[in-house]
């Protein structure tokens, strides 16, 4: 599959070399998959000059903290990705609800850090990336065009987002601190679900040879990241709590599929504890559930088609969640009258109300796919069900203000705040929930023809291969060979 980041090889020479130069004079090392896999393994020397380093400094140490072991204050490594159990209090069901906290990742916050270092280190290491002459191009509807141009920033070229105008006021106002040009802000029409039209704007952008695009919906990169990095780190969460509660299942891994990166968690957690792997998606926007279509403010998560890198045949629940709930509950976990009533009337414990900054809309959105899933399958107190909270809710106090004008008529109070809790939390539905069935998957896994055969000219025999589940064992062992590319990259630039 050319142009879809499998390369394992040196591609071209000269830009390799030109690469080598830049990284070395910027004085930039990568960190290996294995290391972000198992932070570790990083040098010490690394770890000591990362202390004195700010988090949401464009400094390529950061580039050692793209991982999910960086402490609360994320200047610190821990043994233990940071994460919470929900407890039935809040979630209404026995199953443990383990989310782990994306925001503790460097730079931008948020876990799509991972997947843009996830697509680029491979292209960096196999000379199809040239920071000397390249504009680095990363589409997004969320984070990842965030993660991308705080990349690009350490590798001193240019990096340019392209997201749907609508997304959220805090994601462009960080944009315009961190693009080295307003130009390098592209905003495509539409909201959340208007991926279509990122496609078409990087089309175009694509025929001028100078830029690169780093298309996270079908660069293998991205997937492999998050099956080894988050894979294991959830699977390190799971086997600590199973130490103290032996009879504990790893039942389910919920995930809200933008791209379906994050989804590649799932790959690996199933071939170790045949855990369900669920994908959601919002009730405004029924792709997998229906073919359907549709708006919706669950910002992050896409839609109107399948991206390459999801493993359709190997996901087994799809369920969706109505964006109102998760405007709601973000403003719930936010307002005052929100915590209080939680506190007091639900009984939730202090730790875990201090928690939900963590929750951006998305984030809830996961917690509320768990519940539902829990509820379907009747899960119960032996079963834990894995997310994440792919980013805080530092992101959306534009939305929630947006949500309180539109949804409660401009105020929040004790009173709606039970009823919110009441109808979108602990009236979670299984209405939604779609366990899949070979057809089922067939079904979607057809339905991401039409994009990637039709629109962007993938092949026939390269869409198809992707039903064979031999194709994504196969893909696991690509992080072995760019490890090795970036150790020899690395010793090349003789900084690491
Ligand atoms: C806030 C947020 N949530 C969820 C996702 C979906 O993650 P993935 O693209 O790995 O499926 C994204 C992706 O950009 C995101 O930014």
């Amino acid at each position: 599959m050319k142009q879809l980041g499998l390369e394992r090889e040196i591609v071209d020479r000269a830009v390799y070399e030109r690469t080598v130069a830049r990284f070395r004079d910027a004085r930039i090392v990568l960190p290996t998959f294995a290391q972000l896999a198992d932070p570790s393994r990083i040098p010490a020397e690394i770890l000591a000059a990362l202390r004195g380093v700010d988090p949401d400094a464009a400094h390529p140490l950061n580039l050692f903290r793209v991982h999910w072991y960086n402490d609360a204050g994320r200047r610190a490594q821990v043994a233990l990705p940071e994460y919470v159990v929900l407890p039935e209090a809040l979630t209404g069901v026995k199953a443990r609800i383990v989310v782990a906290l994306g925001d503790r990742f460097p730079m931008i916050r948020a876990h799509k850090v991972l997947a843009a270092y996830g697509c680029l280190a491979p292209r960096v290491v196999t000379g199809q990336f040239d920071p000397t002459a390249h504009k680095a191009l990363w589409p997004s509807t969320g984070n990842y065009c965030r993660g991308g141009v705080a990349i690009s920033r350490i590798m001193g070229c240019r990096g340019v987002a392209i997201l749907p105008e609508g997304m959220s006021e805090e994601r462009f106002r960080w944009l315009e601190e961190w693009v080295a040009d307003p130009a390098d802000i592209i905003r495509t029409p539409g909201t959340e679900s208007n991926v279509k039209e990122i496609y078409d704007a990087c089309d175009t952008l694509a025929r001028d040879p100078a830029n690169v695009i780093f298309n996270q919906f079908c660069e293998f990169g991205n997937y492999l990241v998050h099956h080894l990095c988050t894979g294991r780190a959830l699977d390190q969460l799971f086997e600590t709590l199973r130490g103290t509660h032996p009879a504990l299942r790893l039942s389910a891994f919920v995930s809200a599929t933008g791209s379906a990166g994050t989804l590649g968690a799932g790959d690996y957690l199933k071939a170790r504890h045949g855990t369900r792997i669920v994908a959601v998606e919002a009730l405004e926007c029924p792709t997998m559930l229906l073919n359907g279509f549709g708006e919706h403010n669950i910002q992050g998560i896409g839609d109107k088609h399948i991206p390459l890198i999801h493993n359709v045949m190997n996901t087994d629940l799809v369920v969706a969640v109505s964006d109102a709930s998760t405007d709601a509950l973000g403003v719930l976990f936010d307002a005052d009258e929100g915590l209080e009533y939680l506190r007091t009337r639900r009984r939730v414990p202090g730790p875990v109300l201090e928690l939900l900054p963590a929750f951006g809309l998305s984030s809830i959105c996961n917690v509320l796919a768990a519940i539902s899933t829990a509820k379907a399958l009747d899960l119960g107190e032996d079963d834990a069900i894995l997310t994440v909270a792919t980013d805080g809710a530092a992101m959306y106090g534009s939305e929630r203000r947006k949500t309180i004008a539109k949804q409660f008529g401009g105020s929040f109070d004790a009173v709606k705040a039970g009823e919110t809790c009441a109808q979108h939390l602990l009236g979670a539905t299984t209405d939604h929930v779609l366990e899949l069935s070979h057809a089922d998957r067939t079904r979607i896994f057809n339905l991401g023809y039409f994009t990637w055969v039709e629109q962007q000219g993938v092949s026939i025999a390269d869409f198809t291969v992707r039903r064979d589940q031999a194709f994504w064992r196969g893909l696991h062992e690509l992080l072995p060979a760019w490890d090795e590319r970036i150790a020899e990259f690395n010793g090349r630039t003789r900084l690491a």
